[in-house]
């Protein structure tokens, strides 16, 4: 007998039986019973989560909710592994987003300097340290190396086919060789920045690259993130790295995660596939359908409310932890109007989705990203008009990925040719 959601001593952890693509039914329950409801946190407090989009925008854009300290929903299959699931409040421990190795004085303060873990002017001060280069006139102006690079990243499916895995063989290269590009990390170091931000390393590994990276750097400019911080006036060393390990590990997978998981979304919905084949032009609203209905974030970082909020008629108290549900809010009929949200449609006017966050937090690479997706789709279609799906590891129901509920991409097998299916 499954126990009723509202038993005080039922623990509320984040649905496991849901794909990148098909949601667990539980988040439209949970959207149903209200805008915000309970759900129990990793060190056994009981928070909130954010299920319906009017009510996530509010949390997303009101500086009365705190980054710290770092609290994460209970997962599935947490409780069972010993999390307190009983809903009592308990006092909660900031969490390392990654646990430093032997690393020196420096190399700790740099760590505590992510952005999503700081607040107010601290938070601001190094935004807006980076945010020029990722302007949309930025993301414009790296258009055509993108387009030339994915053109490349073709011909190596080409030379494996017919048979490919198209998140490792395609876009895994595009969105590390992009973010290189956009960072500045030169051609001939792609290798080791592989072997460190995409394959596991130690921080104190990373934390070398990026040194040495900066001191070569240092007297070779370029039109790059880089470039950017090492000329910036009001930054020291430790913010400039600290900034940088962020950034060199940001976004990264989630560009990858998008592009395979809009493969498949096409390759699973032949009629979407055909109307983008038919209209290539449609690519830009697509990329947001993309993002809405593939959108990897099950819930964002946990914030917390720093004095009582209210919204939407439900008063938070202060010290509540409230998570914020992506996946639920960009399939809200409340926001989204009659057409069914829970579709996947090209056409849709996707834009407002929240895949990318939104507000003081909001995604600092969502241009580039749209439009290495943007690229990656495009450049896919025009090469392999028989593409078919062979089969996908976000067709089934994925752990998630701590410290935040995301989605991790996995191997998408595809056909070139359509004969391999
Ligand atoms: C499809 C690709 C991407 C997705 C889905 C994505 C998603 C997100 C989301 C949802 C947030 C907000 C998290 C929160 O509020 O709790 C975020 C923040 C952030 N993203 Fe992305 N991202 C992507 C690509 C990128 C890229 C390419 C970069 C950098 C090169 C990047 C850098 C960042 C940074 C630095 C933040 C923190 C912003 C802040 O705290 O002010 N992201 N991203």
């Amino acid at each position: 007998m499954s126990i009723p959601a509202e038993c005080p001593f039922h623990a509320r952890s984040l649905p496991g039986d849901g794909t990148p693509l098909t949601p667990s039914p539980q988040l439209a329950a949970w959207r149903e019973e209200g805008a915000f409801v309970p759900l129990d946190f990793q060190d056994g407090h009981e928070g909130l989560v954010a299920t319906r989009y009017d009510a996530a925008v509010a949390v997303l854009q009101d500086p009365r909710f705190s980054m710290r300290p770092s609290r994460m929903p209970l997962g599935p299959g947490d409780a069972e592994a010993g999390g307190s699931a009983h809903g009592e409040r308990a006092e909660a421990e900031a969490v390392p987003l990654e646990l430093p190795g032997a690393l020196d004085e420096a190399g700790q303060a740099s760590d505590a300097l992510n952005l999503l873990n700081l607040d107010g002017d601290e938070h601001a001060k190094l935004r807006r340290s980076v945010m020029p280069r990722f302007s949309v006139r930025q993301a414009r102006a790296r258009e055509e190396w993108i387009r030339t690079m994915a053109d490349e990243q073709i011909e190596h499916l080409r030379s494996l086919g017919p048979t490919v895995d198209l998140w490792r063989d395609y876009a895994m290269h595009i969105s590390a060789r992009t973010h290189c590009h956009v960072l500045g990390v030169p051609e001939h170091h792609y290798p080791t920045f592989v072997a460190l931000f995409v394959e596991p390393s130690t921080a104190q590994q990373k934390y070398d690259f990026i040194r040495a990276l900066l001191a070569e750097r240092a007297d070779n400019p370029g039109e790059d993130v880089i470039t950017d911080l090492l000329a910036h006036p009001d930054l020291d060393r430790i913010e400039v790295e600290g900034v940088l390990r962020l950034l060199m590990g940001a976004g990264r997978d989630s560009v990858a995660y998008l592009i395979a998981t809009a493969s498949v979304a096409l390759l699973t919905h032949p009629e979407q596939l055909a109307a983008l084949r038919r209209d290539p032009e449609q690519i830009r609203p697509a990329v947001e359908e993309f993002m809405r209905v593939g959108a990897m974030f099950v819930t964002l970082f946990a914030r917390t409310a720093a004095e009582d909020v209210e919204i939407e008629g439900v008063t938070i108290p202060a010290g509540t932890s409230v998570a914020v549900s992506p996946v639920s809010a960009n399939r809200d009929p409340h926001h989204w109007g009659a057409e069914n949200p829970e579709e996947f449609d090209v056409a849709r006017d996707a834009f407002g989705h929240l895949g990318f966050g939104y507000g003081i937090h909001g995604c600092i690479g969502q241009q580039v990203a749209r439009v290495e997706i943007r690229t990656a789709i495009t450049a896919l279609l025009a090469a392999f008009p028989n593409l078919t799906l062979v089969d996908a590891e976000q067709l089934r129901p994925q752990p998630f990925a701590h410290p935040v509920a995301v989605y991790e991409a996995g191997a998408v097998i595809a056909s070139l040719d359509g004969r391999a299916s």
